[in-house]
């Protein structure tokens, strides 16, 4: 896993829109799974001023949400889907047509689940996954203890996950899902994410911890800021590979 430890979240939100401007810009036609959630609030915004600044089109790209609640309705305030289109989609050159979430409404939300993976794959799979972290270790709504093998699911929330108001039933795309992405982006910013990066980063393989499952993937680069890198027991070392990389390959930075 490469990890880029930033001086604070404004940089570090700058360095993973810039990752996911990159991904854009080699492949226009790419399919993006996008996370929700206060972390990327950011990104996105750095994102929006990229795509103004450099003239960067979405409009051949498509987007699959991670997650969505149980009975919701799209257009729903409190809805994930709701949340993408006001921070990225609607702000940049994106069409509609092209932006996927799981239907939080439907009668049968295990068909729902099968009808999502189906769309999935017949897009032809993830190229870039965002991802945030949950403070309880979660990933998408993976929280602990589910299936490292699992796919797009109906999970109940953890206590800690639930928000006033919100349901408490949600579909989310699987961890074996996300490990089929070609890539992945980790972003985790704050003190209140230490402990969980360093157990997604450094500590075992466990459902415990949903996230740790990203140590099986090839591709993986996690963003954090220094707060949430404070409990990473190799951190300089990883500041030294990210050196060398960049004296290895001439690259300015992630
Ligand atoms: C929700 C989402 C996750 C996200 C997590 C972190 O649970 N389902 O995809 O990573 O929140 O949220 P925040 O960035 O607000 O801490």
């Amino acid at each position: 896993m490469r990890v880029a430890i930033e001086p604070d979240e404004k940089t570090a939100a700058q360095v993973a829109a810039t990752c996911i401007a990159a991904a854009v810009r080699r492949k226009p036609h790419c399919v993006l799974a996008l996370a929700t959630g206060s972390t990327v609030i950011p990104v996105y915004h750095a994102l929006v001023e990229i795509s103004r600044r450099e003239r960067l089109s979405f409009a051949r790209t498509t987007a699959f949400h991670l997650d969505e609640y149980a009975g919701l309705a799209g257009d729903d305030p409190r809805s994930f889907r709701r949340f993408l289109r006001e921070h990225l989609l609607a702000r940049v050159d994106f069409d509609a047509a092209r932006h996927h979430a799981p239907d939080g409404l439907a009668a049968d939300l295990d068909a729902e689940c099968h009808r999502y993976e189906a769309a999935l794959a017949a897009a032809g799979g993830i190229d870039l996954a965002l991802l945030g972290l949950g403070r309880n270790g979660h990933l998408a709504f993976n929280e602990p203890g589910a299936s490292l093998a699992g796919r797009t699911h109906v999970e109940l929330l953890m206590r800690e996950t639930r928000s006033d108001g919100r349901p408490r039933l949600a579909i989310t795309m699987g961890i074996a899902t996300l490990l089929e992405s070609r890539a992945c982006l980790l972003v985790a910013f704050g003190a209140e994410k230490a402990h969980a990066a360093a157990q997604a980063i450094e500590g075992p393989l466990s459902a415990s911890t949903p996230a740790s499952a990203l140590q099986l993937h090839a591709d993986v680069t996690a963003v954090l800021d220094e707060p949430a890198a404070s409990r990473l027991e190799r951190a300089p070392y990883y500041r030294e590979q990210e050196a060398a990389l960049r004296e290895r390959t001439g690259q300015p930075r992630l």
